[in-house]
């Protein structure tokens, strides 16, 4: 297959990224059965396209995505006509980028849809013709969109709930209440999938004690959060939980800064690794957004990866709120291709999440502050639902 992407336009002003849109592509071409083919790709603008649009269409101004097939391919397919050049797609990221501010979707979101498009056009379709044919085109790329997202994950987005916080009040007043094993026990009947803790070398907040109980009275699944000191992964491989995911720890931080870098602390994460897999442990790795931490994490042997989206949820202006959501996409889709299992989380919130629940690649979301925070007005078992009807099946977003 040889697919040609152009660039007659200046892209630095929009969050395309290539790389994630030859692989979408690819992998569209081998659901078609024509990846033996060649496609030509050019990314134009408002001004070229309607130039072209002008000529040979006979209508003003722009147009999204324009197609030019080299042969007709209706009603018989590439393989019986033997043509190899299937043609053109042109697309005006101007109008393409609009679209997807207007439907608040990202870029490469709105493009896969016009490739989609196109492509279906170079192979014959065609919605113009008739309602019918319409409706066949409509059917058609909605399924080659199912088909890219069940490339991804199977079920819908898992919402895994951080407990910490309920500890955290606990311990200002140093007695035993709120309980956080009572609240994992309200969030899992909320419709959590998962309780997350994060048992510190300084216990600010998750004692042992929490730990152990929760092991006990944790139906779905208990995800602890460590750093790789000999002292808590001892007791990891004593507890064992569901699984464990390796985070970076400062005694100074308020919370979990940055992500792992698994790349300066590869050997001891590997070591941690080898140790929690021979005792069944799955590891999940929290890193930034970032594809040589993805690289290693996957050099390593971690069965996931928790993607950070703190820069994403704290970013102050739209553009960069937009720049960092496009570094989360790619990442877990270059996660997802190698093979690993992709979550996502920290600072998530009622506003941010949506967003990040709507890429197919990943499959679970941690998120602890907004959710206990929101309890303290709403109650807990409400602050859950309000926060499970947000994460809504893929197709529905971005
Ligand atoms: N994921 C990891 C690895 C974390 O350390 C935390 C914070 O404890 C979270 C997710 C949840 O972050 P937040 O409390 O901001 O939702």
């Amino acid at each position: 297959m040889a697919l040609n992407l152009l660039f007659q336009t200046d892209t630095s002003p929009y969050l395309i990224d290539t790389d994630l849109i030859r692989s979408r592509v690819t992998r569209l071409m081998d659901n078609l059965f024509i990846e033996n083919h060649h496609v030509s790709i050019v990314f134009m603008d408002d001004r070229d396209i309607a130039s072209y649009n002008n000529r040979y269409r006979k209508r003003k101004g722009p147009t999204n995505v324009l197609s030019f097939p080299t042969g007709d391919y209706r009603g018989s397919t590439p393989e019986i006509t033997n043509q190899k050049e299937l043609g053109d797609i042109l697309i005006s990221i101007e109008t393409a980028d609009r679209e997807a501010k207007i439907d608040n979707k990202s870029l490469n979101y709105r493009l896969t849809e016009l490739l989609i498009h196109g492509l279906l056009h170079l192979l014959g379709y065609d919605h113009e013709q008739s309602e019918d044919e319409a409706q066949q085109m409509g059917d058609k790329e909605k399924e080659l969109f199912n088909k890219l997202n069940h490339s991804g994950r199977e079920k819908m987005v898992q919402l895994a709930i951080n407990v910490d916080h309920v500890a955290t009040i606990r311990e200002a007043r140093g007695i035993t209440e709120p309980d956080p094993v009572l609240a994992a026990g309200i969030c899992e009947l909320a419709g959590a999938a998962g309780i997350v803790v994060h048992l510190r070398e300084d216990r600010r907040h998750i004692q042992d004690r929490d730990v152990r109980l929760l092991r006990q009275t944790v139906k779905t699944k208990l995800n602890l959060e460590m750093a790789t000191s000999k002292e808590i992964i001892d007791i990891a491989l004593e507890v064992k939980p569901d699984m464990v995911t390796l985070v970076p720890e400062k005694r100074k931080e308020l919370t979990t800064e940055g992500g792992l870098n698994v790349t300066t602390n590869k050997k001891k994460v590997l070591q941690t690794i080898k140790k929690m897999n021979k005792a069944g442990i799955p590891v999940s790795l929290f890193i930034d957004p970032d594809a040589k931490q993805i690289k290693t994490a996957k050099d390593v042997g971690a069965t996931f990866v928790e993607l950070h989206t703190g820069r994403y949820c704290d970013a102050e202006s739209e553009e960069d709120r937009d720049r960092e959501f496009t570094m989360i996409e790619e990442s877990a889709e270059i996660a997802f291709n190698t093979g690993l299992r992709v979550n996502a989380g920290h600072g998530l919130d009622y506003l941010t999440t949506s967003r990040i629940a709507a890429l197919e690649t990943i499959e679970e979301l941690s998120i602890g502050h907004a959710i206990i925070t929101r309890s303290v007005f709403v109650g807990l078992d409400q602050a859950v639902r309000e926060m499970m009807a947000l994460i809504k099946p893929p197709l529905q977003g971005h």
